[in-house]
Order: C-alpha cells, then structure tokens, then sequence
C-alpha cells in the first residue's frame, strides 16, 4: 500500500514518496530562511509528502554561496532553521538537510572573496559559459571535510529529521569521484578507492559528529554519462558498497552531471526523450545488490502514480523522490492519496531552474 505510513532511511514518514532537494533559492540577505521558504515546506507538508529534502545548503565558508542559498556554515545559522524545521514539523512534515560543497558546479556565486574549488582545477562548461577553478590543497580537503561534519552537528541541533550529503550531479564529492575532472596522484585521486576518499571521510566525519544513529543519507551517481572518463555505473556500485560499510542510512540514486552527454544530465525533458524513470533500471540493480544493507531509492522522471506504485512492488528500491512534479503540484501526493490516477501535470520543461523565488512558470504566469 503506497499511503501507509513507513519507516524510510531512519525516519517515520506518512508515505515512501520524497520531495527531492529542490534548490529554492529563497534565503535572506545572511543565507538564513525567508518566511516564504517556511510557507513552501508548509504546504509540501500538508500535500502529504512523506519527508521533504532541503534544497542544497551551504556547508563550508571556504567557497562562494549560491545566490539566495540557504547557509549552514556558522553556528549562528542553528537559530534561524530551528525555528524553521519548528514549522515543519508543527506541520506534521519531516524535513532532511541537503549539505553541500559545490565546486566548479556553482552557478552564480556570490562572496568574491572567496576562491572557486575542485579536485584538479579542471575548468567546467556551463553552457556558454567556463568556470575557472583553483585546485584544492590536502590541507583543505582536510577542512571542508571537517566543515562538512560540524554541517551536519549544525542541522541535528536545528532539529533536522537527517542530513542529505550531496555527491550528485558534479557537485564536489561527486566530481572527485569523475575521472574526466580528477586527476589528482595523491591520495585523492587515480583509483576508484583514492576518488572515492573524498566522499568516504565526509561520511565518516559526519557519522562521528552526528552519532550513530541519526539518518544520514547520500545523493550519488549510478553513472555521468559523459562522452569519456565519467563515473561508470560499475564503480558507482562499487563507491555505494563502501557508503553501505560506513553505515550510510539511505542512498538516493540519480545521475549526470553538468558535461554530461545531451540530454543525459540530472533534470531531463521527459515528453521529448519519452523517457520517464530514466535512473529506475540502475536504481532497481542497485538496490538489489545493497538489499539488507542500506535503504535505496531513487529521482529522475516518475510522473505517475501506476509508476511509482510498480516500481516500489517489483523492486527492492524503499522510495521514490520527485521535484518538479511537486514544485507544480505540492499536494500531488494526497491527489493521487485520494484516488486521483492522473499523471503529475508538470511537463518537465525545466523552466522553474534558477536562483530566485524558485516556483513552477505556470505559477507565475498566473502571478503576473
Ligand atoms: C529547480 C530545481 C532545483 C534543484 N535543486 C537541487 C538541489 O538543490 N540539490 C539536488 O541534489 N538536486 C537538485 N535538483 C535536482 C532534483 O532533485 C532531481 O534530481 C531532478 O530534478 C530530477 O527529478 P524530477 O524529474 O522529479 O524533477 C533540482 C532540480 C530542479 C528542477
Ligand atoms: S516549470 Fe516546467 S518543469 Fe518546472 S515545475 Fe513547472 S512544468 Fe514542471
């Protein structure tokens, strides 16, 4: 029965469907929550998701902020999401922290100050556009590892039902562990095990701040699809047998990057590829391997209620996330709760992408 309450990756939800993270793009002027980001975990609360996902905070001072992102770097960060996750929770909603170290990765970096990271200072495409990035020092691997943790100790006192790290879709962990952006010949680089070294000592340092049993969960690639020297989905395999190892809560499968191949990325255009579910095949085989230890699940292009529910039977995957669907629709989980079999009306266009007030366009088109 898809709306039974569950237990999902160490916490109690009403149901196995998850608002992934979703980055909102509505923090205030000192990276702290806005009333309207309060008021939009409210009615995802109420549309009856099961756990709702934070989009990407920021976790270490050592890199620019994303424009209007959500800060978790110093400790007066824990008063302001306290009151918040409050909210959340009054409102019968569970809520995970996604920390994040960005990298290359970041789109619109505000705080000039600060310098541009990643494994081997590779420069990355953003469509027309070159991020230029330094390459990190082992001292300050050693750093955001540590900023990393104290991120994690900082949501667990604001109350957070868990932490998220983000090793997804060419963000920092994710890009140590690419061929094509690592080129490291230190520790950090060169094997599977030394790209994934990067990943593994945030797992690890997290798990040490935030004791064992607080859910800690991981976003990872089951592959980057790129053209040459991407993440395979053998050595994702791999990389989620060692989170697994290190007690690792839940792993949300995805997938691709920013130099992924066309159409190949995280966030894709569903109608025009005719692709819905385009990680489940990976995600099913995936779970299968970690069946009895850690919870899998899996994003990307489930739109259907019938989908979701065969997927969850005929699997050994615990949940399903959504984003889009759930920026058009917030209670699309209590329509289709309440009997509705229409598909999710969000038609994947992608153009909620952005750094303000993040809202599905249809939205806004009714604003103005
Ligand atoms: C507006 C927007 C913001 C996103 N922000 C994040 C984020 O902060 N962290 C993250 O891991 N993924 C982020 N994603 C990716 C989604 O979590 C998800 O992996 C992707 O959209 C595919 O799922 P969907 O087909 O249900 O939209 C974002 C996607 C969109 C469209
Ligand atoms: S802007 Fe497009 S992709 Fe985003 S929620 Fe709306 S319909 Fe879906």
């Amino acid at each position: 029965m898809l709306f039974e309450s569950c237990h999902i990756g160490g916490i109690d939800a009403v149901c196995p469907i998850i608002r992934s993270a979703t980055f909102e793009g509505m923090a205030d002027e000192h990276g702290h929550p806005t009333e309207r980001l309060v008021q939009t975990y409210k009615t995802l609360a109420h549309g009856g998701v099961g756990i709702m996902i934070s989009g990407m905070m920021a976790a270490s001072s050592m890199e620019p902020y994303q424009h209007r992102q959500i800060r978790i770097d110093t400790d007066d960060c824990i008063t302001p999401l306290a009151d918040m996750v409050q909210q959340v929770h009054d409102s019968q909603g569970k809520i995970i922290a996604q920390i994040v170290v960005m990298g290359s990765a970041i789109l619109l970096p505000e705080g000039e100050n600060r310098t541009i990271i990643s494994p081997s200072g590779v420069p990355e495409k953003h469509g027309r556009t070159v991020q230029e990035s330094q390459l990190l020092t082992t001292a300050q691997i050693h750093a955001l590892v540590s900023s990393v943790a104290t991120a994690a100790q900082r949501a667990k006192k604001a109350g957070y039902d868990g932490v998220q790290f983000h090793s997804a879709h060419g963000y920092l962990a994710s890009k140590f562990l690419t061929p094509y952006f690592n080129h490291r010949q230190d520790q950090y680089g060169g094997t599977l095990e030394n790209r994934a070294r990067f990943l593994l000592e945030c797992i690890t340092a997290i798990r040490t701040a935030v004791g064992p049993d607080y859910p800690v969960w991981v976003k990872l690639n089951c592959a980057d699809f790129m053209k040459e020297d991407g993440l395979t989905f053998e050595e994702s395999q791999q990389v989620m047998l060692w989170l697994a190892d290190k007690k690792v809560t839940a792993i949300e499968i995805s997938g691709g990057n920013t130099v992924s191949l066309p159409r190949q990325g995280p966030i894709r255009a569903i109608r025009r590829t005719k692709e819905p579910m385009y990680f489940a095949q990976y995600a099913a085989k995936a779970a299968a391997l970690l069946k009895n230890k850690t919870t899998v699940g899996v994003v990307g292009g489930f739109r259907t209620v019938q989908d979701i529910e065969q997927t969850l039977n005929t699997t050994n995957l615990s949940f399903i996330s959504m984003c889009r669907p759930l920026l058009r629709q917030p209670d699309l989980p209590n329509l289709w709760k309440q009997g509705s079999t229409e598909p999710a009306t969000c038609i994947s266009c992608s153009r909620c992408f952005g750094a303000d007030d993040v809202d599905c366009i249809f939205h806004k088109t009714k604003e103005s």
